[in-house]
């Protein structure tokens, strides 16, 4: 069992190469370009985590690993054209770069490359791995079509939210360390549990990446921050604010998200510091984590080999980018 840090330079072994032909160099280059700003590479090290917590690590848990990640940033790459967002990584987004059409094709690109990977693996677990990453696939879009829907919704509750970042967000998370675990050999109930420990994790890792959108530091970021303000997301954090503010800031609110005035990202920020969603953001993410840990617990395993996955939640739940 290893550490997330031992993991990822391992995964990173395997995965930082070039995974595209060299022409035509326009669809080609955008993917390599992309692909070694890096990343946390959380996904395909939760894949290699979910397998050591059952067993050594299976020859193919490096290609579903490296399917994992590469869909991961296929859907990161068409993120970016529907958020409009600048920078990612700390650096421009593929469409900001290349172009709508190309980023566009670079994602579709990608996602049969990850298919590639998947399809040489042992044809006795194939199927088992590949209708989890299908139905997880088919989510990740449900959940992004209502992410942009709710841009335009004039109200969300947040269970509405809660449920559209599980979608778009924790089930990658959770079939991914579901993967490792059948990788490992794991009966279906651990391999069950797993998969709850990571929508917890995943929901608690959303937040914060909400959170971060709104409060965090730009250098270290890597993301445009106030992106997720501009676009009118409704995040927990604005969903929260609408319920709380007076009067008067609800009415200011409601004419900054019908606007795009120059000071929009500072008025709304204003706002959300006055109302309190430091301390809820904190809240619902203590909440989600202290879930997903029950349900490692129950994982009928030595409590030694859980101490990896452990510390990986902490490590996401108070990441800074
Ligand atoms: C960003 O994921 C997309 C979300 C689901 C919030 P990460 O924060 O894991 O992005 P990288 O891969 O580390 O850049
Ligand atoms: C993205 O959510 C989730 C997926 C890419 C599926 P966000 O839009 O919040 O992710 P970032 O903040 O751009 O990384
Ligand atoms: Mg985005
Ligand atoms: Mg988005
Ligand atoms: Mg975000």
């Amino acid at each position: 069992m290893h550490s997330f840090e031992l993991l990822s330079q391992r995964f990173s072994l395997h995965f930082e190469q070039r995974h595209f032909p060299e022409s035509p160099a326009s669809l080609y280059d955008p993917n390599e370009y992309f692909l070694q700003l890096g990343g946390k590479r959380v996904r395909p090290v939760c894949c290699l985590m979910g397998n050591e917590l059952f067993g050594d690590i299976h020859n193919d848990a490096w290609p579903v690993a490296t399917a994992i990640e590469l869909f991961h940033n296929f859907t990161l790459i068409h993120d970016d054209i529907m958020d409009k967002a600048p920078l990612r990584r700390g650096m421009e987004t593929v469409h900001t770069k290349f172009g709508d059409n190309t980023a566009l094709l670079a994602g579709d690109v990608m996602l049969v490359k990850a298919y590639e990977y998947l399809a040489g693996i042992d044809p006795a677990i194939l199927p088992a791995i590949l209708k989890l990453f299908n139905d997880t696939a088919r989510e990740v879009c449900e959940g992004q079509q209502l992410d942009m829907d709710f841009e335009k919704a004039e109200t969300v509750h947040l269970d509405e939210y809660l449920d559209m970042i599980r979608l778009k967000t924790s089930v990658l998370l959770a079939a991914s360390l579901k993967m490792g675990a059948i990788l490992g050999g794991s009966g279906e109930r651990n391999q069950n549990l797993l998969y709850a420990f990571g929508q917890k994790l995943g929901m608690a890792f959303q937040v914060q990446d909400d959170y971060l959108d709104a409060f965090g530091d730009p250098q270290k970021f890597g993301k445009q921050v106030g992106g997720d303000i501009l676009a009118n997301k409704k995040t927990f954090l604005l969903i929260h604010a609408l319920e709380m503010t007076t009067p008067a800031q609800k009415k200011e609110l409601e004419a900054q998200l019908a606007g795009n005035a120059p000071d929009k990202i500072a008025k709304v920020l204003s706002i959300y510091h006055a109302c309190g969603v430091d301390a809820w953001a904190l809240e619902l993410k203590n909440k989600y984590l202290d879930e997903a840990l029950n349900h490692l617990e129950d994982i009928a395993v030595l409590s030694k080999r859980k101490e990896p996955l452990q510390n990986l939640a902490s490590f996401l739940v108070k990441r800074d980018h």
